[in-house]
């Protein structure tokens, strides 16, 4: 099948939540974002996520109206980080599911990846920045230590990295994502790559060859190909 034709197969599913919460002391938790929540601290992700719901560690909890921790399977091989909510995701409590995240599981469906089943959905912050703006390297690091601990309770077999936020938050390396997409890294022994942002695929629809619809399809199809390598060993 021509790219172009495989490339238009992306289809839309319904999200679904991931976590029901359980109650979890919120006394067991700074308010302070300056005081850490050391590795290992959540036994499970339903503890994480009810956390994050009482979350007051940064700016952004005021003007929340939910705070978006997850969706997919918990037990997926690729955990996909985003930058952060939107204004569907913080009226849903969802990551990824207005425009940009349908586009994503289009994406994601192009290469027989299922967004409920083959993946754990995530963001660098949990709460919307107001205005969509990006997230304050304060907020960033305050919402770090759920992200690594949703990373190391998840223990995908990949990560893909969306957009230059995501990169930054995870790896701290500043370069533009045009530069680096498309790349493996080696980050806390997990295997990433860095891909476009789906909001950017948006703004830049072209499929011609070079282009990023054209260039996330030569990715997304690395990232089926080693996915099956790794699940194949
Ligand atoms: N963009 C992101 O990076 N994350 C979302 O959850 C939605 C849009």
């Amino acid at each position: 099948m021509p790219d172009e034709e495989q490339i238009s197969l992306f289809d839309w599913q319904e999200p679904q939540a991931v976590s029901t919460p359980v109650t979890v002391d919120p006394e067991q938790i700074s308010s302070n974002a300056q005081t850490p929540i050391p590795t290992g601290f959540y036994e499970t992700l339903d503890q994480l996520t009810t956390h994050c719901q009482q979350c007051q560690r940064c700016d952004l909890a005021p003007t929340r109206n939910h705070v978006v921790v997850s969706r997919g399977n918990p037990q997926a091989s690729i955990l996909i980080i985003g930058e952060g909510p939107g204004q569907q995701e913080d009226e849903t409590g969802l990551p990824f599911v207005g425009r940009a995240g349908q586009l994503l599981d289009k994406i994601l469906a192009s290469v027989k990846l299922d967004s409920q089943k083959d993946v754990y959905i995530c963001n660098i912050v949990k709460c919307r920045p107001p205005g969509n703006r990006t997230p304050t390297s304060e907020e960033s690091a305050a919402c770090k230590p759920y992200l690594l601990e949703q990373i190391r309770l998840v223990n995908p077999k990949i990560i893909l990295l969306t957009g230059a936020t995501a990169v930054r938050g995870i790896t701290g390396d500043k370069r533009g994502i045009t530069k680096i997409r498309g790349q493996w890294l080696t980050w806390d022994n997990y295997l990433c790559m860095p891909i476009l942002h789906p909001a950017y695929l948006l703004r830049n629809p072209s499929p011609a060859p070079g282009k990023p619809k054209w260039l996330m399809w030569q990715d997304i199809q690395a990232v089926r190909a080693k996915l099956d390598e790794i699940l194949s060993q």
